[in-house]
C-alpha cells in the first residue's frame, strides 16, 4: 500500500490542497511530527497519530528516532493507505526525506509526495513582498549570510534574531521578519527587538539596501 508524504502549507488549515485533503481523509492513520502539524492535520484525519522527535543535530540520535518511526509506519504502511504530514512542502528542507530513507527496509510499502503551500513561496505574501527577476538566495540562518550578496535572501530556522539581524546589517540588508505566518497570532516587523526570544517558526527576509534604485 502507499504512505503519502502530505504537506500542509505555512499554517492555516485552508491552505492544505485539495489533494492533499482528500489524501488525509483517506488515509487510515496520519502520522505528524509534532503538535502544528497535528493541528492542521486534525481537521481533516479520520485518525492521528504523533511522533515524537528529539529536538537535536546529533546525527545518531536522529537515526535512531527516524528508524523507531519507520518501524511504526511501515508495518502499517504494508497493508493499509497512511499519511506522514509535515507543515509547509514535504521536499522543502523537510523530515520527510529522512523517514523514505528508513522506509528502505520496507520496499513493499510505496511512497508518494503531495506538494503544500511551502513558506518558501507563502513569505512573500504574508510580508507583502514581491520575488522578482533578481535572485533569492535561501538557507538557514545557522549557514550565515551568502558571501556574494545576493540581492534578496530568504533565512530560515532564525532561532537568534539579534544575531543575524546584526550580521545582515552589517552586510548591507534591510530586513523584515516574519513569526508564525498565517498562523493565529502571526507577526511581520523590522524591529528585531519585537521578536528577540526565540520561536522556531521565523524567517528573515532581507533586501539589499538601494537594491535597483541606481541606473
Ligand atoms: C525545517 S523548515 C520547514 C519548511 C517547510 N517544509 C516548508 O516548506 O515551508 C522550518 C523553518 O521554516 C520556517 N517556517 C515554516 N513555516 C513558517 C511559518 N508559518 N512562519 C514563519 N516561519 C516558518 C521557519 O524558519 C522554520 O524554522
Amino acid at each position: 500500500m502507499t504512505l503519502y508524504g502530505i504537506g500542509l502549507g505555512p499554517g492555516e488549515p485552508e491552505l492544505v490542497t485539495v489533494r492533499g485533503k482528500r489524501l488525509l481523509e483517506e488515509a487510515s492513520v496520519v502520522y505528524a511530527p509534532g503538535e502544528l502539524a497535528e493541528r492542521l492535520a486534525r481537521p481533516y484525519a479520520a485518525a492521528i497519530e504523533e511522533l515524537e522527535f528529539p529536538m537535536t543535530e546529533d546525527e545518531t540520535t536522529l537515526k535512531a528516532a527516524w528508524d523507531e518511526a519507520a518501524a511504526t509506519v511501515g508495518p502499517v504502511a504494508r497493508d493499509e493507505d497512511v499519511a506522514f504530514v509535515t507543515v509547509g512542502d514535504p521536499k522543502v528542507y523537510s523530515t520527510f526525506s529522512h523517514l523514505e530513507r528508513a522506509l528502505d527496509a520496507y520496499p513493499e510499502v510505496d511512497i508518494r509526495t503531495i506538494p503544500g503551500v511551502s513558506v518558501v513561496t507563502a513569505f512573500a505574501t504574508a510580508l507583502d513582498v514581491e520575488i522578482d527577476n533578481s535572485p533569492l538566495d535561501v538557507r538557514e540562518a545557522a549557514d550565515g549570510v551568502p558571501q556574494h550578496r545576493p540581492p534578496q535572501v530568504l533565512l530560515l530556522k532564525v532561532t537568534d534574531v539579534r544575531k543575524t539581524d546584526a550580521a545582515l546589517h552589517d552586510a548591507g540588508y534591510e530586513v523584515t521578519y516574519g513569526r508564525r505566518l498565517f498562523m493565529d497570532d502571526p507577526t511581520v516587523t523590522s524591529d528585531p527587538d519585537t521578536v528577540a526570544e526565540s520561536d522556531y517558526f521565523t524567517i528573515a527576509y532581507a533586501e539589499q539596501v538601494g537594491r535597483g534604485g541606481e541606473s
